[in-house]
C-alpha cells in the first residue's frame, strides 16, 4: 500500500514539476492534430519538430504521413510511453528526454507547439536565433506576440520564420 502511495506521489510530481519549465501535459485533440499537420503542409521526407511532445500523438500522425518527427519531452513517463507506442514508426520518430529550452533546435521544416502564454516570447526568440532555413510554425491556443499568423484554424496559428542572414 505504501509503495502504491509512493508511486502515485512520484507520478503526480512528474506531471506537475514541468510547470516550472513550460506547459503541463494537456494533449492536442485528434481533430486539431490533423488540422495542425494540414496547416504545416509538410511533405514526406521533411522534418517536424515538436517542443513538448507529450504522449507523441502529433509525432505519430506526422510519421504516418512519411514525415520525420523529432520530439522533446521533459516528463520521462511520457517519453517512455511515446517510445513504446511509436515502435512501428521508430525509423521516422525520435523522442529526446529533456528540456527543449536547453537544446538547440534541430534542422527542421516545421515546428509544432502547445505551450502557455508566458513562454511565447521566449519561443519567438529561440526560433529567430536558432533556425538556419525557412521554418513553418504552428502554435495551438497561444499566439506569438508581435507576429501576425499567416493562417488560423480552430485555435491553431500558422507562422513562417525566415533565417536572418547574420552569421550565427
Ligand atoms: C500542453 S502539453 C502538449 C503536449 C503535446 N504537444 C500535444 O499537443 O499533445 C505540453 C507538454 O510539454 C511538456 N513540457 C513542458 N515544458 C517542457 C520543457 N521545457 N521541455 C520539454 N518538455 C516540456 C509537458 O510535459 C507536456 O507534455
Amino acid at each position: 500500500m505504501n509503495w502504491l502511495f509512493l508511486a502515485g506521489v512520484v507520478v503526480i510530481l512528474l506531471f506537475s514539476f514541468v510547470i516550472v519549465f513550460g506547459a503541463p501535459f494537456l494533449p492536442t485533440l485528434k481533430a486539431r492534430t490533423d488540422e495542425a499537420l494540414e496547416l504545416l503542409d509538410l511533405k514526406p521526407g521533411q522534418t517536424l519538430t515538436e517542443l513538448g511532445s507529450g504522449d507523441g500523438r502529433i509525432l505519430r500522425a506526422a510519421a504516418e504521413r512519411g514525415i520525420y518527427a523529432i520530439g522533446y519531452e521533459l516528463n520521462p513517463l511520457l517519453v517512455v510511453w511515446s517510445k513504446l507506442i511509436h515502435w512501428r514508426h521508430r525509423r521516422l520518430i525520435t523522442v529526446h528526454w529533456g528540456n527543449y529550452w536547453r537544446h538547440k533546435l534541430p534542422i527542421t521544416d516545421g515546428i509544432y507547439v502547445f505551450l502557455l502564454n508566458p513562454f511565447m516570447e521566449k519561443l519567438d526568440k529561440k526560433i529567430t536565433q536558432e533556425i538556419t532555413q525557412k521554418v513553418k510554425v504552428v502554435s495551438f491556443a497561444f499566439a506569438i506576440p508581435g507576429k501576425k499568423p499567416i493562417k488560423e484554424m480552430n485555435g491553431l496559428m500558422l507562422y513562417v520564420y525566415m533565417p536572418d542572414t547574420a552569421v550565427k
